[in-house]
């Protein structure tokens, strides 16, 4: 990653942004993309925070997560397609450990679709284990929906 790369966290006047990186990462997958509104919703609720990463002066890739109580949830993650394997994932992951762990969680989930090696191979590599499977459960615009495999990584 880029010495000059800076993470902030996401807020009001981010939202086109942070809209702009989920879609380009999740329509190819068939996913809807998230509006502006879906954006704001989600970071006004209890818990939840988001982080953006700019690297070279542009926008590079964003993190949302969510802490209730002692667990977290990872809500997406995305890298911008001409920013990968620069290890951006990487430092938004370490980033929201970081993050969560001070808001007191213990355990960070996430959910990941059976059908995305890059993103399975990225949380396998950063500790994650396979804590269970939800079939059908990421819509694939007009064709078959994907499992997700449920992870689970221990703070502690
Ligand atoms: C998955 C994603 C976030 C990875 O972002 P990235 O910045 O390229 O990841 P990093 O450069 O930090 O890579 C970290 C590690 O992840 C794994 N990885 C990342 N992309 C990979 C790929 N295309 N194939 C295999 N392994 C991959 C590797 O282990 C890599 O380490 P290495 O480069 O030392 O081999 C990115 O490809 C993306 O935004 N994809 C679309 C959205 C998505 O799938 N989000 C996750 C949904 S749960």
């Amino acid at each position: 990653m880029a010495a000059s790369a800076v993470l902030h966290p996401l807020g009001a006047l981010d939202l086109d942004r942070a809209a702009a990186l989920h879609a380009e990462a999740f329509v190819p997958f068939g996913e809807r993309a998230w509006t502006r509104q879906d954006m704001a919703e989600l970071l006004a609720s209890p818990g939840v925070a988001g982080l953006l990463l700019q690297a070279e002066g542009a926008d590079a890739g964003l993190a949302v997560c969510r802490v209730v109580a002692d667990e977290a949830e990872l809500i997406t993650l995305a890298v911008r397609s001409d920013r990968r394997r620069r290890g951006a994932a990487r430092r938004l992951l370490a980033a929201v450990f970081d993050h969560v762990r001070a808001a007191g969680a213990k355990t960070l989930f996430l959910e990941v679709a059976v059908d995305n090696p890059a993103a399975l191979r990225l949380y396998e590599t950063t500790g994650f284990r396979t804590a269970g499977r939800r079939p059908a459960y990421f819509q694939r615009g007009s064709g078959p929906a994907a499992d997700a495999l449920v992870m689970r990584l221990d703070l502690s």
